[in-house]
């Protein structure tokens, strides 16, 4: 997994849990049913989903973030493991979770660890990039680093028919998915650079700091025409949400 910056993240990226608002309103989390946030990051919405009376267990693959979701809520309980491989004892009545698992590309382990984790009727309720997400943004990055950028993708954006089939396979019932185009405004005239910066580390690794900032900006320079209108950068993102029960 590439490192997370958590004090960046909370910084000048709150839209990504902002927008999660309304994934917990889908979910309806009640007092006393059990819970899983994964990929829970800096812990925002695992908060918001406790203090339904849920109890909720976050969890993340980076110490990073999981140490500043601990100093953010030190009465919740946070789970340092991976998306692809987590195992826990006692079942939950839900997993949910939000701009995590399109980070995941062992996508099958994945799933077969959340329908793992559900006692039977156990609901999954996720949001995560879909089939198409930043596709003028993965286009600069193939322009501006040639053909290194695909295989440095960190992600994984699948279409409904991939991903629901990827849920039945592994006894999970859909009952809802949809794909959808979510403009997301970022704030500044750095806007762009502040979120290659935060999410595109892997792109960089072999370059130094200055190489790294020289790459960003051509990149924003490259991204500007079609991504910046009227002094606000508008990144070309598209969510996958889905709703499924475990069977069984
Ligand atoms: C964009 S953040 C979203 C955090 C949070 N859900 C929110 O809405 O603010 C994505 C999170 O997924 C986590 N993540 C990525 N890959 C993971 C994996 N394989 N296992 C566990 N967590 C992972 C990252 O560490 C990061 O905290």
């Amino acid at each position: 997994m590439s490192a997370w910056n958590a004090e960046q993240y909370e910084g000048r990226h709150s839209y990504v849990w902002q927008f999660g608002g309304s994934l917990v309103e889908l979910l309806q989390p009640r007092s006393g049913e059990r819970i899983l946030d994964l990929g829970c990051g800096t812990g925002q919405l695992t908060a918001e989903i406790a203090a339904s009376g849920a109890q909720v267990v976050g969890l993340d693959g980076s110490p990073e973030m999981l140490g500043q979701a601990r100093q953010n809520y030190p009465n919740l309980k946070f789970v340092l493991a991976d998306a692809a491989s987590f195992r826990f004892e006692e079942s939950f009545d839900a997993v949910f979770s939000n701009a995590a698992l399109h980070w995941v590309k062992n996508a099958e382990a994945a799933v077969q660890s959340i329908a793992a984790a559900l006692r039977p009727g156990g609901r999954f309720i996720a949001e995560f990039g879909g089939k198409g997400n930043i596709r003028l943004i993965l286009a600069a990055l193939e322009t501006v680093l040639g053909a290194t950028a695909e295989e440095r993708c960190p992600w994984w954006f699948p279409g409904i028919g991939e991903y629901a089939s990827l849920l039945e396979q592994h006894g999970l019932e859909v009952r809802q998915a949809s794909l959808f185009d979510r403009p997301t405004p970022i704030e500044g005239e750095r806007g762009m650079e502040d979120w290659i910066e935060m999410f595109c580390g892997t792109y960089f690794r072999d370059l130094d700091a200055n190489g790294a900032k020289e790459k960003v900006r051509e990149l924003a320079a490259h991204l500007r025409q079609e991504l910046f209108r009227d002094g606000v950068w508008i990144l070309d993102y598209r969510r996958l949400r889905v709703v499924a029960v475990a069977v069984g």
